[in-house]
């Protein structure tokens, strides 16, 4: 089947079926381009609560479409791929964070939205790469448990100058995990106009060298309103399909072309998933309504913690 047929019939589908499809930024050029939302991980979040669909297929990483179910419980969520995990979420189970609060029971819990639900439902608070340093730096607390990205943590303990317990202290993503300070030296010897981009689950030894350190929308956002043309993109390589289409006319490079420049969970979703996932009404996501609720009390915590 090819994509222009895919799409038609994606379309139509949508159409009959009073779907929505919302996509991450990191998705195949022809997932964003039939998607009604594509962004990062916050927005999404946002865009799942607000639509008044009937069914949101979402073209993501489990956690993704785990965190759509949690904040809309009485609506279909579907997940093109549901073995789609992520080496950070997958590295946290409920029961070792469960013995961490009770250890430190006056100590927030901040959880990375890269979560599994049954961790995540344990959160006090639920952040994303957009909106952890905002949020550890408004609580009152000094120390703060947080997880699972071990390199998220270090950069949020770095901006806030705050007190980090790692729960687990090896989350690590497999793409972001694996960039060195090497290729931001390759990378400036090669485009020495561009700007560089980088992604705060990246060691912070390669945060530190950045131009810019953020989530794949407020990287969207920068590189829409720098005055530079050029720019190194040091997140996963998906990301240049949507900064193809949200910011035409700028240059754009990989900062690593390597083996893990394409995260292997997000590669699992393809265009004709998205279609078969609308066609046989697959692969239903279910989310425990005791979980989704305390997922979502997180969650709105956070944000009113955010817009307060
Ligand atoms: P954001 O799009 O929220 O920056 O997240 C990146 C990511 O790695 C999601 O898996
Ligand atoms: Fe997880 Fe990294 Fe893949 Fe995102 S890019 S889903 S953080 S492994």
């Amino acid at each position: 089947m090819n994509n222009e047929y895919l799409a038609r019939e994606i379309t139509r589908l949508k159409r009959e079926r009073g779907a929505v499809v919302l996509a991450h930024n990191y998705m195949d050029y022809g997932i964003q381009v039939i998607a009604d939302f594509v962004g990062d991980s916050y927005d999404l979040a946002l865009r799942a609560m607000e639509t008044g669909a009937e069914v949101i297929v979402f073209a993501g990483v489990r956690f993704m479409a785990e965190q759509a179910k949690a904040l809309n419980y009485n609506r279909v969520v579907l997940a093109p791929e549901p073995n789609a995990g992520c080496t950070i979420a997958d590295v946290l189970d409920a029961e070792t964070l469960r013995r961490v609060r009770e250890a430190y029971p006056s100590t927030p819990v901040v959880l990375y939205v890269n979560s599994n639900a049954d961790a995540k439902a344990l959160a006090d608070y639920i952040v994303t790469s957009s909106t952890a340093v905002r949020v550890v730096k408004r609580l009152r607390s000094d120390v703060v448990i947080f997880g699972p990205d071990n390199n998220l943590a270090d950069y949020v303990a770095h901006m806030t100058g705050k007190k980090i317990i790692k729960v687990p202290p090896n989350g690590r993503c497999v793409v972001h995990g694996n960039y060195t300070t090497d290729m931001v030296s390759e990378a400036r010897a090669r485009y020495p106009r561009a700007r560089v981009m980088i992604h705060p689950e990246s060691p912070p030894e390669v945060s530190r060298l950045a131009d810019f350190v953020g989530s794949t929308n407020q990287m969207i956002d920068y590189a829409s309103r720098d005055s530079s043309m050029e720019f190194v993109v040091g997140t996963e390589v998906g990301m240049l399909n949507a900064l193809k289409i949200k910011v035409p006319g700028k240059v754009f490079h990989p900062l690593s072309t390597g083996p893990y420049a394409r995260c292997p969970f997000m590669a699992m979703i393809t265009l004709e998933k998205v279609y078969r996932s609308l066609r046989d009404f697959v692969h239903e996501i279910e989310v425990p309504k005791s979980t989704a609720e305390a997922i979502k009390e997180a969650f709105e915590r956070t944000r009113k913690l955010l817009e307060g």
